[in-house]
């Protein structure tokens, strides 16, 4: 059974893997035996998670600064990743933002960032690092969407816009690379306390969140361990085109 979770010999690239849920999940790959890529737009913290995310393990590293609201910069992450270890097997689309602006006051520019960001950057990995992975005949992707994209919440219309989206681009993507042995999934996760939510949310709002939740709390980071694990090893097999909630029951309650 232990064997199924190891990833030795696998490479893992995690977008926004400087700190959060991104970081928390690299560092379980890395324990499990994958090497790492992560990136984000600030080198200083890259350099300090990499590290950490390294410590304790015999496992290789490597980061890449990228601003994937720039197409051209996902593009290139996506370069860099194949160069360095020759195949990337494992991709998270994790990086994302939340810019909460009612529809009538929805600028462009938060439109076309958030769509860019969130939707189209894990597009353009995916699409640049499915053939090597269709070459080893394995793969995993992994999208990052959120509760946001299964039920919304007042002024999320970019975010859970490309929430929802990812879900239809999960499974057009598992019906494409299914014959590949390439599996494709999203997460949606519930309330997890990261910068994201700490920034974005005051403390009353937070604890609506946690009482919304049948756990009564808000996640650990931590708590998405074992999802990523499940659908980034060889123990989600034959799990694709699946979006696994990871809420502490939140969208089980009506009102
Ligand atoms: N926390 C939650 O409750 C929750 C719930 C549902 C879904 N999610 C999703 O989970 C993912 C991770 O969220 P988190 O809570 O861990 O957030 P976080 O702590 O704010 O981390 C976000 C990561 O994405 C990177 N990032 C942000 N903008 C970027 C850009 N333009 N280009 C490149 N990298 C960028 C950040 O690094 P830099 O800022 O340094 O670039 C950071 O590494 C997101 O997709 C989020 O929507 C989170």
């Amino acid at each position: 059974m232990k064997e199924k979770f190891d990833l030795e010999n696998r490479v893992a690239l995690v977008t926004g893997g400087s700190k959060g849920l991104g970081k928390v999940m690299a560092q379980a790959f890395a324990l499990a035996g994958a090497n790492i890529i992560i990136s984000s737009r600030h080198e200083d913290e890259l350099k300090q998670a990499l590290e950490d995310i390294l410590s304790g393990t015999s496992v290789r590293g490597h980061y890449v600064v990228a601003d994937l609201s720039e197409r051209a910069e996902t593009e290139r992450l996506a370069r860099e990743a194949l160069s360095v270890f020759g195949h990337v097997d494992i991709l998270v689309n994790n990086a994302g933002a939340n810019r909460p602006q009612p529809i009538d006051e929805l600028t462009d520019e938060n439109w076309d960032q958030s769509l860019e960001l969130n939707l189209s950057a894990g597009m353009v990995l995916s699409r640049a690092l499915v053939p090597r992975m269709k070459e080893r005949r394995w793969g995993r992707i992994i999208y990052i969407s959120s509760i946001m994209g299964l039920a919304s919440k007042e002024g999320r219309n970019s975010y859970s816009t490309t929430k929802t989206a990812l879900i239809g681009l999960a499974r057009a993507n598992a019906l494409d690379l299914g014959p590949h042995n390439i599996t494709v999934n999203c997460i949606a996760p519930g309330p997890f306390l990261t910068d994201l939510t700490l920034n974005l949310l005051t403390e009353e709002q937070r604890a609506t969140a946690a009482a919304a939740t049948a756990l009564g709390r808000w996640g650990k980071p931590e708590e998405l361990v074992g999802p990523a694990l499940l659908l980034a090893s060889d123990l989600g097999s034959y799990i694709t085109g699946s979006v696994l909630v990871v809420d502490g029951g939140l969208l089980s309650k009506t009102w």
